[in-house]
């Protein structure tokens, strides 16, 4: 904890200003536990999965108001070697968003890929009383990763770059061996006793992989008492 002193801003006023922030999928409903449990974290917050920040922007404000900190894992654009094209700077974006709300003495932005940043992370230093798993959402038994039409067109996707060369998305659907199942594996067991796991897109259709890690690795476990099982979004603390 920072233990810096400021103005408690409320949570509408927040969420009112994080809609200027595109997002894949992420409700006011959402919004509001994320910003509300990041306050009472007993330890660092952690997200994976940041894209254009308007999940960092609210619990970046959580974490100002209650002195805490928050660090922000997305490879922003990079994906397992390959780089999805589009005609956004997803990391300039996200830098953008940061600096807008101010937040820069309260979020850490760490570059990569998460299993590999969580290889080199010191636990016992930063333990972690909150983390927000958003990241990739497949998981090896599901199926390849497509991109719905409307995100080609919402995000402006258009290929892969694979060994220099660009690759339609139609033409390519990757599967990323246990994407959310690594993201789990490699933070989870690491969230002190108390703390919290938040995993977005679980009981979904769409996302089986969330769900897949979600319902073994966390209902089916002893590791946890399920606080929110919802759709797209599941809640835990560590027991
Ligand atoms: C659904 S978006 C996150 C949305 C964000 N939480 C929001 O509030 O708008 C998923 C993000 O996860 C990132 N990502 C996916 N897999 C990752 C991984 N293994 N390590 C780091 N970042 C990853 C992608 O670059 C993308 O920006």
């Amino acid at each position: 904890m920072l233990g810096i002193a400021t103005d408690v801003v409320p949570f509408e006023s927040v969420w009112e200003r994080a809609q200027e922030i595109e997002s894949p999928h992420l409700p006011k409903e959402h919004g509001k536990v994320l910003f509300e449990i990041s306050q009472r974290a007993p330890g660092n917050c952690v997200e994976i999965g940041s894209w254009m920040g308007r999940s960092t922007a609210l619990i970046g404000s959580a974490v100002r108001n209650s002195g805490g900190r928050l660090y922000s894992i997305d490879h922003w654009n990079k994906i397992a070697g390959g780089i999805v094209q589009t005609d956004m700077d997803i990391w300039k974006s996200w830098n953008q968003t940061v600096n807008d709300w101010d937040l820069e003495k309260f979020v850490i932005p760490l570059r990569g890929l998460s299993h590999e940043i969580a290889s080199g992370w010191n636990f016992k230093r930063h333990s972690i009383g909150f983390l927000f798993i958003d990241g990739l959402h497949s998981y090896l038994e599901t199926s390849p990763l497509r991109f719905p039409d409307e995100w080609k067109k919402e995000y402006g996707m258009t290929g892969w770059q694979i060994a220099g060369r660009e690759v339609p998305l139609e033409d390519y659907a990757p599967i990323f061996p246990r994407g959310a199942k690594l993201d789990y594996d490699a933070w989870a067991g690491n969230v002190v006793p108390g703390g919290y796991l938040i995993m977005h897109d679980v009981n979904r259709p769409e996302h089986p992989g969330c769900s897949k890690v979600w319902s073994e690795d966390v209902v089916d476990s002893k590791l946890w008492t399920i606080i929110i099982d919802g759709d797209g979004f599941g809640m835990a603390r560590k027991n």
